[in-house]
């Protein structure tokens, strides 16, 4: 892995010679990855036209939870489904799209050893005006037998025992971010030969940044101890950004540095994202690249024990000296207003 960046490394070539330095590497997960980069690169020619076909738009069904969704969710979950299963390296896949899991047909001579999670498209709301959307995948070696289908117990697994997690933003440009648990490593879409290449080698997230990203629109819907947290941002003279969509604000907060928060509100006391398909990758990413990921209790989302597959979790993300104020800040508030 020590080739300099001047020379083109395309996702494919970086997985391979990353399998290659673990003797005990079968090649599954490479596999599994490569499917998944197939699978963004479809997605992505699709979000790229969106505006020319007529795929945009609410087809007027909700998902399960409770969002309106978009042409461009169901036809990136058909694509990740159909990309995954082609290659016989997935059991099977839970979907932010599907109520429940979906056990694949096995592919004779195989017996796959590891589940895919994923939000097929993230940031739904801003499709119709242009806004960069994304999508989130998470891996897990399932428990179960491998000669069976997988099932539900394969699913609900802490965050910390993630073989492989990431992201595509597709943003002004298209890149796919993900680790393996060893750091992690950007690449970038050129469209010109249609292959992701490695752009950004060991992302490190900067200690602090200049900004905090929260929907401060629900300021009011917060509890105290969160409302004087962001009140001291503010003081800070931390700038605001909020994108909507958590993998371009989560994106942003790994590159430039600062916190994102999604609380609790009054419309959604467990916090709105899903921990399984957004909070427990994303964290895996931001951990890896020396942030870090908690909930408002406190706790390290990764260590959060799933009890379904839909489950919410407030999340707070980023610098690690940011997010160790955040904790201090909340632990020092909760004494004082407990005396
Ligand atoms: P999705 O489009 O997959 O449902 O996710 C949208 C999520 C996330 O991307 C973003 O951080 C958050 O919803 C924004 O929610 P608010 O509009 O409530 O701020
Ligand atoms: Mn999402
Ligand atoms: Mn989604």
């Amino acid at each position: 892995m020590e080739r300099p960046l001047n020379r083109i490394v395309t996702l494919d070539e970086f997985i391979m010679r990353s399998q290659k330095e673990h003797s005990a590497a079968t090649g599954e997960l490479t596999g599994l990855l490569r499917d998944i980069g197939v699978a963004a690169k479809i997605v992505n020619r699709e979000v790229n036209k969106a505006g020319l076909v007529n795929i945009l738009g609410v087809d007027g069904a909700q998902n399960l939870s409770g969002d309106i969704v978009q042409k461009l969710d169901i036809y990136a979950n058909d694509k990740l489904i159909e990309c995954l299963q082609n290659s016989g390296e997935c059991a099977g896949i839970a979907s932010e799209e599907m109520q429940d899991i979906l056990p694949f047909k096995p592919v004779v001579g195989k017996h796959p050893k590891y589940v895919v999670l994923f939000d097929p498209l993230d940031g739904s709301s801003n499709i119709d005006v242009n806004v960069s959307v994304g999508t989130i995948f998470s891996i897990f070696r399932r428990k179960s037998d491998e000669t069976g289908p997988c099932n539900l117990e394969d699913f609900l697994q802490k965050g910390t025992e993630q073989v492989a997690a990431g992201y595509v933003l597709y943003g002004t440009s298209t890149i796919l971010v993900y680790t393996t648990g060893e750091g992690v490593n950007g690449f970038t879409l050129d469209p010109s030969i249609g292959e992701f290449c490695l752009s950004h080698r060991d992302i490190k997230i900067p200690d602090r940044g200049i900004y905090y990203s929260v929907n401060q629109g629900y300021y009011l819907k917060f509890d105290l101890e969160m409302r004087r947290f962001i009140d001291q941002c503010s003081d800070m003279n931390l700038g605001l950004r909020y994108i909507g969509t958590m993998v371009s604000d989560i994106h942003r907060t790994l590159f430039s540095g600062g916190i994102f928060l999604y609380p609790n509100t009054r419309k959604y006391p467990n916090g709105k994202l899903r921990l399984l398909y957004e909070c427990n990758p994303m964290s895996f990413i931001v951990e890896q690249a020396g942030g870090k990921a908690i909930n408002t209790g406190l706790d390290r989302i990764m260590e959060i024990n799933p009890e379904e597959l839909h489950q919410r979790a407030t999340i707070v993300a980023g610098s690690p000296d940011m997010v160790g104020e955040m904790i201090d800040f909340v632990r020092k508030y909760s004494a004082v207003s407990s005396v």
